[in-house]
């Protein structure tokens, strides 16, 4: 370009021509492209520039103001393009519209399980009372699933339980009950001893709002000397205490279970009403936990002479129990995994 051709396009022009591309200039690296082009040190302000000891004297200022004063509108425009373009990119990798004024998106904060809660608040009035905490696994064998708990095969025992083996594996199965956690605890520990097993179980079972295949049961076993079913009867009334913090009235039916003798099923008052109500099925009376004094076959099975000890268990049914405390219609929300209903507790 020759000081002539500069002279002849008029700065202005030269102006017009760059906002116009600023404006336009979609990406930052085409803005980059336009700062050199225009700011650069062979761009064409300094073209304008390098041009003026062509011009006379006297016009030389007026010149050199301008591009100047060009110089700076450029720079400025350049810069607001880049924030502009830097904003539209954080948008989009936010997904929308950023406004860094809006407080900031709820926390999601976990909670715990209703059968845990549960858990725990029982598990603590049962360490306060001296018992310890066992557990068993979940895929147990016949003999401590059944056979140790005086139910041989063909018993018709098993038949209330319905089963899923393990197919290849023995006779490995799910365990139906938290029973074999008392055959595992008297294997392990020698009496005297109290122990509860809170745990996850499972019944080959069609599901209703009230059965489930898998569900939580809690154990209980007391093994010492001269244990009776007065011991049975306050210990399980300081466990209903516990639960529904205040006293209700008990009573005992009779209940079969082989590795009890005798055995019971504890009925408690309904603690709802007063004159009947859905929960209770106006009965007035809520069936709760199964339970009796150890029959002496478990107590020989597990090597505990029957004749110096004798012991009580009971096996709470926890699921139903936690549907009780927190008015759950249905017992198959709670292993649903569904948020909707996990995240009211
Ligand atoms: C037993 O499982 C015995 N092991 C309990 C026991 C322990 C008796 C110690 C004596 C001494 P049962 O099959 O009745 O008993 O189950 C106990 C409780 O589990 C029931 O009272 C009920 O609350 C709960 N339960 C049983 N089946 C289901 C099911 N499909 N879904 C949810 N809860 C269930």
């Amino acid at each position: 370009m020759t000081a002539t051709n500069i002279e002849a396009v008029p700065l202005e022009a030269t102006r017009t021509q760059a906002l116009e591309e600023i404006g336009a200039c979609a990406d930052l690296a085409a803005l980059a492209e336009l700062q050199r082009k225009y700011l650069g040190k062979s761009g064409v302000l300094a073209g304008w520039l390098a041009r003026l000891p062509t011009l006379p004297p006297a016009e030389r200022p007026q010149l050199g103001q301008a591009v100047n004063r060009l110089k700076k509108e450029l720079t400025e425009q350049i810069a607001a393009r880049e924030s502009a373009l830097e904003r539209a990119l954080q948008e989009s990798a936010l997904g929308g519209s950023f406004d860094p004024s809006l407080p900031p998106a709820r926390e999601e904060r976990g909670t715990l399980h209703p059968v845990t809660q549960v858990t725990r608040e029982i598990e603590d009035l049962f360490v306060s009372m001296g018992y310890q905490i066992a557990d068993g696994p979940e895929i147990e064998t016949d003999w401590h699933n059944f056979e140790a708990l005086n139910i041989p095969p063909d018993h018709p025992a098993r038949d209330s339980q319905d089963t899923f083996y393990l197919r290849g594996a023995g006779r490995l199965l799910l365990r139906t009950h938290t029973s074999p956690v008392q055959v595992r605890a008297l294997e392990r520990l020698k009496p005297p001893l109290r122990v509860i097993a809170p745990g996850k179980v499972f019944r080959n079972e069609a599901t209703d709002a009230s059965h489930e295949h898998t569900f939580h049961q809690l154990e209980g076993l007391v093994v010492d000397k001269g244990v009776s079913v007065a011991h049975l009867v306050s210990s399980m009334k300081t466990l209903l205490r516990g639960i529904f913090r205040r006293d209700l009235e008990i009573r005992l039916r009779p209940g079969f279970f082989p590795f009890v003798e005798p055995g019971f099923e504890l009925d408690a008052r309904c603690p709802f009403c007063t004159t009947g109500c859905s929960v209770c099925k106006q009965s007035r009376w809520i069936e709760l936990l199964p339970c009796g004094l150890v029959h002496p076959n478990v107590l020989s099975a597990s090597g505990v002479d029957p004749n110096e000890w004798s012991g009580f268990a009971f096996g709470l049914g926890l699921s139903r129990l936690v549907m009780l405390r927190f008015g759950i219609t249905d017992v198959r929300l709670l292993l649903s995994g569904d948020l909707r209903f996990l995240e009211q507790f």
